[in-house]
């Protein structure tokens, strides 16, 4: 096994997930891994940029440029298999991929959703539009989930979750900063390093986090 994971992120938009990642790669709590390609389904993705800043490569595979998902889902496999990619996440990536991605990953795909599954996911629940759903329904806590992808689009076993307020005069786009903020950019990361760290432990629908590996004594002297 690698001893440092070589991680790749799958955008279509702004990036603030990715960045989240960036910086905390950046105060060392990447622990057994390394960003070493972003790759965006937008060739105009803000992401793009982000990605440029902090000197990782970036890749467009472009929905538009292949005729059904099954083709781009292919290419994608190409590209990371290329890459030498162990860990796939999903940042804000608003394609939905084909079973051969998951074939090629299996549970080594991670995915951030806005909210906490089971509730306001699945197929057309994205972006503000969770958001909107969550509010229309009048919930008074909503969150963020990472978990693993699987064939049942936001249905794979979930690694991590986070409660987030829902306030009186919540518009989509303020309750969405907030579970961003308070919720996605911080277990993401957090889920990012269990993975590479080897500590997420997939039983049926159940991740389990396993504790970090002390060192014996005799390593430490
Ligand atoms: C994030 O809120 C992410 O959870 C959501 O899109 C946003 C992307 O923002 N993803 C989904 O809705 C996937 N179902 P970002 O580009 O700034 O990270």
């Amino acid at each position: 096994m690698r001893a440092v994971k070589r991680i790749a992120v799958l955008v279509s938009g702004g990036g603030t997930n990715l960045q989240a990642l960036i910086d905390a790669q950046r105060r060392g709590e990447i622990v057994g891994g390394e960003i070493a390609a972003v790759i965006s389904s937008k060739p105009g993705a803000y992401a793009l940029e982000r990605a440029r800043r902090a000197g990782i490569p970036g890749y467009v595979v472009s929905r538009k440029d292949y005729d059904t998902n099954q083709a781009m889902t292919a290419a994608l496999v190409d590209k990371l298999s290329g890459l030498d990619i162990d860990l796939v996440v999903l940042a804000g990536f608003m394609v939905i991929f084909t079973r051969e991605m998951v074939d090629a990953y299996p549970n080594a795909i991670l995915n951030v959703h806005p909210a906490l599954i089971p509730s306001f996911c699945g197929k057309g629940y994205y972006g503000l539009h969770v958001h909107e759903r969550a509010l229309e329904y009048g919930v008074k806590v909503s969150g963020a989930t990472v978990h693993f992808v699987s064939e049942e689009c936001d249905g794979g076993p979930i690694v991590l979750q986070k409660a987030v307020a829902v306030e009186e005069n919540d518009t989509p786009e303020t309750l969405q900063r907030r579970i961003m903020e308070q919720a996605e950019w911080v277990i993401l990361p957090r889920a990012v390093s269990l993975f590479c760290q080897g500590r997420l432990k997939v039983e049926g629908r159940t991740v389990r986090i396993l504790k970090p590996l002390n060192l014996s004594k005799e390593c430490l002297q």
